[in-house]
């Protein structure tokens, strides 16, 4: 402050003038502090300049439990290797175990390749692989229909878009829940899309696959009779 001039020339004479008015000025700061400049005599200057020392301690304590740089770097790339990751620039092809049709292959070898060939290649029941699917079902929702079904419904008719027969000596089974069958309407929703995308090569997307669409292999369209 103003009493810094006299800290060159003036330490001698300077010390009482100082010394009283540093006092009140230091009043405010705790007694310990002043008490000690005071006994070193270097007056109320020394008092500016030695404060400071008292202070480290804290700071040093206080930067500790702070998170580390790298960590901070880590923490905010984090995010975005787990969005890259799930595919968000890909091709919606979901995490191999929940695939649509990754589950409804491993559905359609268990239920269906029986009748209709471990490829689909036909059977007791026809072919369904190299596109025959989808020229009998342009529309997935009659194709997820028929699953639910079976072709009970249809016997003495025809059905698909290609006309063909259901004869009464040879009948497919129903397969949805709510006739009898096996399958949930989600089971349903994979082994019809991997009938569409894993045997016929259509795009997985939300015509062939509805599950895909609604984010999940667990989430099928619902679908009654
Ligand atoms: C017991 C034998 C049998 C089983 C098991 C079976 N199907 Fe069939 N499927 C048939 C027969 C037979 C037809 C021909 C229509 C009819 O006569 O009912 C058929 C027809 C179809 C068709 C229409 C094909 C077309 O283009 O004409 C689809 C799609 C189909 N089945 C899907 C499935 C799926 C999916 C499963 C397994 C969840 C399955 N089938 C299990 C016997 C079977």
């Amino acid at each position: 402050m103003g009493l810094g001039g006299g800290e060159g020339g003036g330490g001698e004479s300077a010390p009482a003038p100082a010394a009283g008015g540093g006092a009140p000025a230091t009043a405010a700061t705790p007694a310990v502090a002043t008490s000690t400049v005071v006994e070193e005599g270097a007056g109320s200057v020394a008092v500016l300049e030695q404060e400071p020392p008292n202070e480290p301690p804290a700071p040093v304590i206080a930067r500790r439990p702070k998170t580390p740089f790298w960590m901070v770097g880590l923490l905010v790339l984090l995010p975005i290797y787990a969005w890259v990751y799930t595919g968000a620039f890909g091709p919606r092809h979901v995490a191999a175990a929940n695939d649509p049709v990754t589950v409804g292959s491993a559905l359609f070898t268990a239920n269906c390749s029986v009748c209709h060939g471990a490829s689909g290649e036909g059977g007791i029941g026809p072919q369904l692989a190299g596109g025959a699917v989808l020229k009998t079902w342009p529309s997935v929702q009659d194709h997820i229909t028929w699953v639910h079904t079976g072709g009970a419904p249809f016997v003495g008719k025809t059905y698909g878009a290609q006309g063909h027969a259901v004869s009464a000596s040879n009948v497919m089974p129903p397969f949805g829940l709510d006739h009898g069958g096996t399958l949930t309407d989600a089971q349903i929703v994979d082994v019809v899309c991997y009938e569409r995308v894993g045997l016929s090569g259509a795009p997985e997307d939300a015509a062939n696959c509805p599950a895909v669409a609604s984010g999940g292999a667990a989430s099928g369209a619902s679908t009654s009779s």
